[in-house]
């Protein structure tokens, strides 16, 4: 049998500290030991007595607390888990963290440890959406920190935003998902193109699409997990990469297949960037002046970079995406054809619920035999597992 996983559960003072308690109970119930560590704002909320009750194990509070004498609890706790959660992460503590900053017990076991570190941010959308924050949570992102993104609606204070802390559920999903994820992509290297390409008109401007990245994000990380080795050709995309992924930053689309060629032999490539599809056919030096009230913008064709990537690997399986206007698959159909491609993962743009910049996508994936598969809605980052494990799937029965 398995040796039991431990984590710790590090819980700040955030109103929504009181959850931490169904939040521990359901990662014992999934089969997880569970050490509990309180920062000083989160015992306004809740006590040590009842995660000690609830847990069966010491919950921590002070940095020089030693529930085993001369044994330093920092060090001990941050090497003997296998990861770290900390939920919910208030905006001071994940501010903290990303400066590192050690100045109480949790952020001590948050710089101490190696281990994955999971966090799922709860707070006012003010303290969510400030500069501050969004550039701790880039920063920790761009380091391997995982976060488990709050959701819209009411939060405690009377205001709507995103600042909700995600379900107990979907909490325990991902961690779980990220722990025991199991290894289907061992020995593969994957190459995944991401994110918006940029085509200079001038100096100072530039063609590009709304393409955030955060799909080809989700792709790479969900591959690591899997036990890929993955290469990101990325556009300049918003979406953080994960660490453990090679990547290659490019503006264009000739950047990007020039790039995407001198990879050596991927198993399999996937072509999540949202290439354009024209290019002005004469940039110019320096600054386009403004000199008359219209003016005509020659555009010439890219080239198709996945179609070139797959005749350039003809062993790799591929995978387009396409972005659709509406849910009408025969252009979809077509554009798999074009590209020689094994399937085309296909997502509505219209709905403003998935697609461009949201966490949530819904793929259709087609296959070149006609086959048909719905990811339902789920955040990126399932869908990027489901798509890779249909991949799986998909290799097996081929052989
Ligand atoms: C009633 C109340 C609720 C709070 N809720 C939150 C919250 O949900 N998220 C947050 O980031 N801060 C919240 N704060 C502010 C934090 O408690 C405060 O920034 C504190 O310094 C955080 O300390 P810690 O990160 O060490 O736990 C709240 C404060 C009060 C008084």
């Amino acid at each position: 049998m398995a040796a039991t996983k431990t984590l710790v559960l590090g819980v700040s003072g955030s109103i929504a500290a009181y959850r931490a308690a169904d939040i521990a109970r359901e990662f014992m119930r999934a089969g997880y030991s569970v050490r509990v560590c309180l920062t000083d704002s989160a015992q306004k909320f809740v006590l040590p007595a009842l995660f000690e009750g609830l847990t069966g194990n010491p919950c921590l509070v002070d940095t020089f607390e030693e529930p085993i004498t001369g044994r330093m609890a920092h060090i001990d706790w941050a090497r003997q888990c296998d990861a770290v959660v900390i939920a919910p992460a208030t905006a001071n503590t994940i501010n903290k963290i990303a400066a590192g900053v050690g100045d109480d017990m949790l952020t001590t076991i948050a710089l101490a440890t190696d281990r994955p570190l999971f966090i799922a941010p709860a707070m006012n959308p003010n303290m969510y959406s400030h500069e501050a924050t969004q550039a701790a949570i880039q920063a920790l992102t761009e380091r391997g920190v995982e976060f488990i993104q709050p959701v819209e609606g009411d939060v405690a204070c009377g205001e709507n935003g995103q600042g909700k802390l995600a379900s107990i559920a979907e909490i325990v999903t991902f961690v779980r998902d990220h722990l025991d994820t199991p290894a289907l992509l061992a020995g593969k290297h994957i190459l995944i193109t991401s994110g918006p390409t940029q085509e200079p008109i001038d100096d100072v401007r530039y063609l590009t699409n709304r393409s955030s990245g955060k799909m080809g994000s989700a792709l790479a990380a969900a591959a690591l997990q899997m036990g890929a080795t993955v290469t990101v050709v990325a556009g300049p995309q918003k979406a953080p990469l994960p660490k453990g992924a090679h990547v290659i930053r490019v503006q264009t689309a000739e950047e990007m297949l020039a790039a995407t060629k001198s990879v050596a032999n991927p198993d399999w490539v996937i072509g999540a960037a949202a290439v354009a599809d024209y290019r002005p056919a004469n940039r110019i030096k320096g600054k386009m002046r403004r000199e008359s009230n219209e003016i005509a913008l020659e555009l010439v064709a890219n080239p198709d970079v996945l179609a070139e990537i797959v005749k350039h690997h003809p062993n790799a399986l591929a995978l387009a995406f396409a972005a659709e206007p509406d849910d009408n698959l025969e252009k979809a159909t077509e554009k798999m054809k074009r590209k020689g491609v094994i399937g085309i993962a296909v997502n509505d743009v219209s709905n403003t619920a998935i697609g461009f910049d949201s966490d949530q996508n819904e793929l259709t994936l087609l296959l070149q035999d006609g086959t048909r598969k719905q990811s339902g809605r789920q955040s990126k980052t399932a869908c990027a597992k489901w798509l890779l494990t249909q991949l799986v799937e998909l290799e097996k029965s081929r052989v």
